[in-house]
């Protein structure tokens, strides 16, 4: 089967060499389309594949059109929202993701934004320090797990809340179980986000909900740019002169905060949370093993549009 290696965000040298060494073992045959800046490189790309290996690659309808031989897509990190998974449903097509295999590169980053967002970015200004802070971790998966488990290093005080994980759960990890995420919002000092972007949670944190924070309160995201409601959380942000947002994903109206919240905001050039060798080389392995166990045995055990 031909497997194409589509990154927009190119995976360290090592996970390319480990994804082929996977597949071409298996007796696939691998082609790499890499920091492309075209869709039609993409659409040509795809043309002969049989599976694909993406990063946060859109993989819609046309693409899918575009590639007539495709039977699987392997998203190699946590978040599908890239992918149409009812096109792909209603062609048959497989996809998966690699859950937890990038989560402490994402955990790691959300604590080097907050070290650099307390120090005042560096700047030479007396900062402050985590240690006794109140961390208010919003879902608590793969990341949220990680992430906890650091903030404990730190000496954090680690609170979460997740709508699909039972409180019992939570505590069961040493953590403190927010009654909601309302509380969660207003008795932290950092809220990190780790919610996927689905219907529910687009647009579902807005100026009302960080308005609820406490004084000098960080929001943090290393999820997606769609959770945020980018003009009412600006707003909220202008009037509250207090609050520090940083971000992992450049917001659209990126240099609006960045003009409005000197000194409060900071967004990294590009999304980074996954990008380290070791969680390429994770998460790109674990795809080329998925794609090897479901062309030899059907397996789908990751398959996310069953
Ligand atoms: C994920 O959903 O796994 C992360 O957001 C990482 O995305 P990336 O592979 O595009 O860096």
């Amino acid at each position: 089967m031909k497997v194409l290696i589509l990154t927009e965000k190119p995976f360290a040298p090592a996970a390319v060499a480990g994804i082929r060494e996977i597949l071409e073992g298996a007796g696939h045959e691998v082609a790499t389309l890499e920091k492309y800046t075209e869709r039609a490189q993409a659409l040509e790309a795809v043309k002969d594949a049989n599976a694909l290996i993406i990063r946060s690659d859109k993989v819609d309808a046309e693409v899918m059109a575009a590639a007539p031989e495709l039977k699987i897509v392997v998203r190699a990190g946590a978040g599908y929202d890239n992918v149409d998974l009812a096109a792909a449903t209603e062609r048959g097509i497989v996809v998966m993701n690699t859950p937890g295999q990038n989560a402490n590169a994402v955990a790691e980053l959300v604590f080097g934004m907050l070290v650099f967002g307390v120090r005042q970015f560096f700047t030479g200004k007396a900062g402050s320090e985590l240690l006794g802070k109140r961390l208010g971790i919003l879902a608590f998966g793969n990341v949220g797990r990680n992430v906890a488990r650091i903030a404990k290093g730190f000496g954090m005080d680690v609170w979460a809340y997740d709508a699909y994980c039972p409180a019992e759960a939570i505590e069961a990890a040493g953590v403190h179980a927010a009654a909601s995420q309302a509380e969660l919002f207003a008795e932290c000092d950092v809220i990190s986000l780790h919610i996927p972007a689905t219907a529910e949670t687009k647009g579902s944190i807005n100026g009302a909900l960080c308005g609820t924070m406490k004084k000098g309160a960080i929001l943090v995201n290393t999820a997606r740019k769609e959770v945020i409601d980018e003009a009412s959380l600006l707003a909220l942000m202008q009037e509250r002169t207090d609050l520090r947002y940083l971000t992992d994903i450049k917001p659209d109206a990126d240099a609006d905060f960045a003009a409005k919240c000197e000194g409060r905001y900071f967004a990294t050039p590009k999304k980074m949370g996954a990008q380290t060798a070791e969680a390429n080389v994770n998460a790109g392995l674990a795809a080329a093993r998925q794609i090897c166990g479901y062309f030899a045995d059907g397996c789908t055990k990751f398959q996310v549009n069953k």
